[in-house]
């Protein structure tokens, strides 16, 4: 019988794979020991900021430290602290369950994003919608979804570094008030600005990392997986990874014993 799941795995191209990793499924999931680092004396306290978060961000930290999410949203609503400002139609907080155990986190928005003022709603959100749905997740339902930076780079180009670090203290509030169990960095932007490295995704992913004290997990971005089609079967590897995280974070078990 073909059940939903088989069909949004096929529409992934991910059948070829899933058969193959139902053999590998169960041994033990490959945990290496947590290789976050750790913020060296004087570093901004911020998990989320490179050296550039300095003053400004700095203060913002101070600011966001005791908001809500309805405030925190309205700061970000009305935020002009990096250039991207300018060009953009409206700021993209986040989505989803703010109780959510899942945190995935993204580039930044997106021209449609922009349009819409929520994350991933586009052809790569399509992707990612999908990739959830194969591991039984949807946006929303114990889901948040969120980006590094909340404005649209012009021309969805990365954003720099700069811009990353007066963004960060918003991603910092709303990862302290959600408190996930796990966090999903989406791609290469999302992974060196929480874990404050160049490394490569390929280095990056298969092991748990320490977002001080949160988990979290390394993977492909969807837009990435749309132009380089045989590493999806990365991502589908990735994503069963995070599943059975998630289902031993929920049973308690101490994950840094696997
Ligand atoms: N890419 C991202 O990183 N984030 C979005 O919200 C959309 C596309
Ligand atoms: Fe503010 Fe972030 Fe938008 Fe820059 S990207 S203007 S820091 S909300």
């Amino acid at each position: 019988m073909t059940t939903r799941r088989d069909l949004i795995l096929r529409e992934l191209g991910l059948v070829q794979w899933r058969l193959r990793s139902a053999v590998a499924a169960h041994p033990p999931i490959p945990l290496s020991p947590v290789s976050g680092q750790a913020p060296a004396a004087g570093d901004p306290p911020s998990a989320v900021s490179g050296p550039e978060s300095v003053t400004a961000a700095g203060e913002r930290i101070g600011a966001t430290a005791a908001m809500d999410w309805r405030q925190l949203e309205a700061a970000v609503q009305a935020c002009t602290a990096c250039a991207l400002h300018a060009r953009r139609r409206q700021s993209v907080f986040g989505v989803g369950d703010e109780q959510a155990d899942w945190l995935l986190i993204g580039e930044g928005p997106g021209a449609e994003e922009d349009e819409r003022g929520e994350p991933f709603v586009g052809q790569a959100g399509r992707l990612l919608d999908n990739m959830l749905a194969s591991i039984g997740l949807r946006r929303g339902q114990d889901v948040y979804i969120a980006n590094v930076v909340k404005c649209r780079p012009p021309g969805n180009r990365v954003p720099e570094p700069g811009e990353a670090a007066q963004c960060a203290p918003y991603l910092e509030r709303q990862i302290g008030l959600l408190r996930p169990r796990l966090v999903v960095a989406l791609g290469r932007t999302a992974a060196s600005n929480l874990l404050r490295t160049d490394a490569s995704i390929a280095s990056l992913r298969g092991r748990v990392h320490d977002l001080r004290g949160t988990p979290l997990l390394v993977t492909y971005h969807p837009a990435y997986l749309l132009r380089n089609l045989s590493d999806k079967a990365k991502a589908w590897e990735d994503l069963c990874m995070a599943r059975d995280l998630m289902a031993k974070l929920k049973a308690g078990q101490d994950i840094l014993d696997c």
